[in-house]
């Protein structure tokens, strides 16, 4: 199933996108392209407005830094709209949820389109 042309992906800008009723952000990486869980599991608000840095997708709303790659969690509630908090009140922040990951899909090149693998399925 395409979702997207190459051409509408670059490296800095999150493209979002609808597969089975779910939505994805679309991010170019180190030469691949990938699909990433548009909700963000602390609070569950989307990260549309969210940014790339290096390796990670970073939440807009409190700073949460996910793998592109993999999409481990690799720091969770540090800031708040982008503004850093002091260490002390993350807890706080986090309002008791633990560090979770978000659904990472490697997308498959067809020429100049992006396709979901055949063998993910998009919920879940
Ligand atoms: S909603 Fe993403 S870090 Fe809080």
């Amino acid at each position: 199933m395409k979702v997207a042309n190459i051409s509408e992906v670059s490296g800095d800008r999150l493209k979002a996108v609808e597969v089975e009723r779910e939505t994805y952000l679309l991010v170019a990486h180190e030469g691949e392209f990938y699909a990433l869980e548009h909700r963000c599991p602390h609070l569950g608000l989307s990260m549309k407005k969210g940014k790339v840095e290096g390796d990670c997708l970073v939440c807009p709303w409190h700073g949460s830094r996910f793998s592109i790659p993999t999409g481990e969690n690799v720091d969770w509630v540090n800031s708040f709209v982008g503004m850093p908090l002091p260490k002390w009140s993350h807890k706080m922040i986090a309002l008791g949820k633990q560090p979770q990951p978000i659904k990472s899909v490697k997308l498959e090149r067809q020429g100049e389109e992006l396709h979901w693998p055949k063998n993910v399925g998009a919920s879940g």
